[in-house]
């Protein structure tokens, strides 16, 4: 690498100073300081849906002490349970054989693990298995019959999780299915044939990013994926890095919309990175927005219904906390104060409005 291309390199990604062992010679760069312990008393933030999911998260950390990364997955936990939530857990909306596959992750701050499981079927509590993957287990990933298997042998029990809900508007989908539906832009509003106008396919999983009061962070994700997918689909939600991610000297990140854009980009940890380059968490969240719409350009070569008057065709949002307990998210589109996000911190539970990247 020449000189020039290392200091580019260097500047573009905000990598440090340990040069003259990564590349022989010294070429220290100036570093934004790590963002320090703020004071406050925790913060949780997640995805619209998730009210009840910070206030239980924020009151767990601040009441009982439990870590970041347990109480986000108890707080998600009432939306996995929820059959009126169609995005997570019970009552999620189905693949495209009428079968509920749900994918989750979770990531830990201060000993940096993470346990995920995909494809999971018939556990409600597919964060609680992925809790299990990271603190029992040495691995990270688990997926299908192995993660079902891994949650049965530890206790959880299986049941059911098509709701009747969910069966009757999997078959109003699969009535009116083309035979270009996998080309689907995978909008949450934006299906190809105009007859399934009023019936969008919607994904919508639910992130929850959390700090403590001495800043430890935690976060996890859970979904039931995108409605009707292929079986054996999986989103960004169960990827560490893609759905969510966090480094306890910085903070903590998150994703819900279109998984495979958020897997493209490396979303949750560019988001983290960027905060240690010295965003402030809405700038991070606004930076990987930006970087996934560049990308979309690009592959709206091949896949043009990705890409629209200038824009991503699909949703996206990014949630994130910095280790001071500033936090912020943003969304690819929508009018200003149309899209929310939940926050619940000393001064109550609130929902907040996003940043959006393409108003
Ligand atoms: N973000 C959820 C999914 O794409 O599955």
């Amino acid at each position: 690498m020449t000189d020039l291309t290392r200091r580019k390199f260097l500047q573009a990604t905000g990598a440090s100073i340990a040069t003259t062992s990564l590349f022989g010679a010294s070429t220290a760069q100036p570093q934004p300081p790590l963002p320090s312990a703020g004071k406050h008393d925790g913060v949780a933030i997640s995805s619209a849906n998730g009210l009840e999911t910070v206030k239980i998260a924020h009151q767990l950390m601040l009441n009982e002490g439990m870590r970041p990364v347990s109480a986000a997955i108890r707080g998600v936990a009432v939306v996995e349970a929820d059959p009126n939530d169609m995005s997570v857990g019970y009552g999620g909306l189905p693949n495209e054989l009428g079968v509920v596959q749900l994918d989750s992750s979770c990531m830990d701050g201060p000993t940096h693990n993470a346990g995920s499981v995909a494809c999971i079927e018939d556990i409600m509590h597919p964060a609680q298995v992925a809790e299990l993957v990271m603190d029992r287990t040495d691995h990270i990933n688990l997926v299908g019959k192995g993660a079902r298997q891994f949650a049965i042998d530890h206790g959880f029990k299986t049941e059911n999780l098509l709701t009747d809900r969910a069966r009757e508007i999997w078959l109003k989908w699969r009535a009116k299915r083309t035979d270009d539906d996998r080309l689907w832009p995978l909008g949450d509003t934006v299906p190809a044939d105009p007859a399934l106008a009023d019936e969008p396919r919607p994904w919508g999983t639910i992130h929850c990013s959390a700090i403590n009061s001495v800043g430890d962070v935690g976060c996890c994700t859970t979904t039931s994926g995108l409605s009707f997918k292929i079986p054996g689909r999986i989103g960004d939600s169960p990827l560490v890095g893609a759905g969510m991610y966090c480094d306890n000297e910085i903070g903590t990140a998150g994703a819900t919309g279109r998984g495979e854009a958020a897997i493209l980009s490396g979303g949750s940890m560019l988001a983290v990175e960027r905060m240690r380059a010295g965003d402030s968490p809405e700038q991070a969240c606004l930076y990987v927005l930006k970087r996934v719409a560049q990308q979309a350009q690009r592959a709206s070569k091949w896949q043009p219904m990705l890409y629209k008057d200038g824009v991503p065709n699909f949703g996206l949002t990014f949630y994130a906390i910095r280790k001071d307990g500033t936090y912020a998210s943003a969304s690819m589109h929508g009018k200003p104060g149309s899209r929310k996000f939940a926050v619940a911190d000393k001064n109550g539970v609130r929902l907040e409005d996003c940043a959006i990247a393409f108003a």
